[in-house]
């Protein structure tokens, strides 16, 4: 009849789908999760990006709610912070006053600029205790907001100057051993020009830095996801520029995953310790090739249009922002980062410990 029970009972009088294989059974308390659950993050696997200036006092970022650019002071204090939290990694990124920028952004190499000023500062402090990672690349000190040095000439795609690739190399070859003389023990090229990892490799050995490690931003992508960091450093390619106003012609091009594999390989070859993708979330697949492909470890760049998305939609009540980041920071380990560039740093280790 029509209230006749379809399926027989189980040894409660429940109703009871035969089947042998129930995937839930390992869901069924949180023990069990825990006991088979493959990825977790800790603060260990953070890297906390900080924005510093030269200024004696703490400036908001209004695109980034919850980012500041420090003084020299302050960073020291957010630095104690993030070691209370089990966070031992930091990476400066400058923000460079307009008459110290120029198309050769010689002010990268000063040995009292800016950053040489803050690794020393930290180094001083926490020693060992923290490890100093320091971004290679010109922008913060370009007066064309490129990565590279532009080139006098209008031979580039649609008549505009060009991005000199080997010219560059040797001014990120100065910056690389400005900031190890200053105790940076770990340098990141994040500028995507070709052979910059070899050269800096040669440059910081043959000064005898042979532990000062490189992280290749290997696969770094021409991504839209940067914006509110470019308006947090005021490094954004300039309408003055006669180079074209995109990243183009060197970061990677967003529909090419087997061309991320080229770029590792090379900066393997060369030298590197660790390689980077960047963006994080967006490139999920492309951390994963190169975890597949390549015994390294991975980091993965949770970048600041990434951290805008997250904070806007918290700000208005749409999501919860600590369980949101935590998934977030999870799907790029679950991907093959073990190390995780994010501003969500401080806060993350914090709602990690609760
Ligand atoms: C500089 C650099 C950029 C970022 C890190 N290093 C900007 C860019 O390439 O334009 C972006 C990081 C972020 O968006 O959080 N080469």
């Amino acid at each position: 009849s029509a209230n006749s029970p379809l399926l027989p009972r189980n040894d409660k009088g429940e109703p009871w789908v035969v089947q042998r294989s129930r995937p839930r059974r390992n869901r069924k308390t949180n023990a069990v999760r825990e006991m088979v659950r493959e990825n977790v993050v800790s603060p260990g696997n953070l890297v906390y990006p900080v924005f510093i200036h030269d200024e004696d006092h703490d400036e908001d970022i209004d695109v980034m709610p919850g980012c500041k650019r420090l003084s020299i002071q302050s960073l020291l204090k957010h630095a104690a912070q993030a070691l209370d939290l089990g966070i031992g990694h930091i990476i400066l990124f400058p923000k460079i006053e307009e008459h110290l920028k120029s198309n050769t952004a010689d002010e990268c190499y000063n040995p009292k600029g800016l950053v040489p000023s803050a690794i020393k500062a930290l180094k001083e402090k926490f020693g060992s205790r923290i490890t100093v990672w320091t971004d290679i690349a010109l922008d913060p000190y370009s007066d064309q907001g490129h990565d590279g040095i532009v080139s006098n000439d209008s031979l580039g795609d649609g008549g505009c100057a060009r991005i000199l690739n080997d010219e560059t190399v040797e001014q990120l070859c100065r910056q690389a051993l400005c900031h190890a003389r200053a105790g940076a023990d770990i340098v990141a090229p994040s500028d995507m020009m070709d052979g910059r990892v070899g050269a800096i490799r040669d440059a910081l050995d043959e000064e005898g830095f042979t532990d000062v490690s490189i992280v290749s931003y290997a696969a770094k992508y021409a991504s839209s996801f940067y914006g509110p960091f470019r308006g947090a450093l005021d490094s954004a390619p300039r309408e003055t520029s006669r180079a074209p106003r995109d990243k183009k012609t060197y970061q990677m091009d967003p529909g090419n995953a087997r061309e991320a594999l080229r770029e590792a390989a090379a900066d393997l070859e060369e030298g590197a310790d660790m390689l980077l993708v960047k963006p994080g979330v967006p490139y999920l697949d492309i951390i994963h090739l190169l975890y597949d492909a390549f015994p390294v470890p991975i980091a993965a760049y949770h970048v600041s249009g990434e951290y805008a998305m997250i904070k806007a939609a918290a700000q208005r009540g749409w999501i919860d922002e600590k369980q949101v980041v935590l998934e977030t920071l999870l799907s790029l380990k679950r991907a093959g980062a073990t190390s995780i560039l994010t501003y969500y740093a401080l806060e993350a280790a914090k709602w990690m410990q609760e």
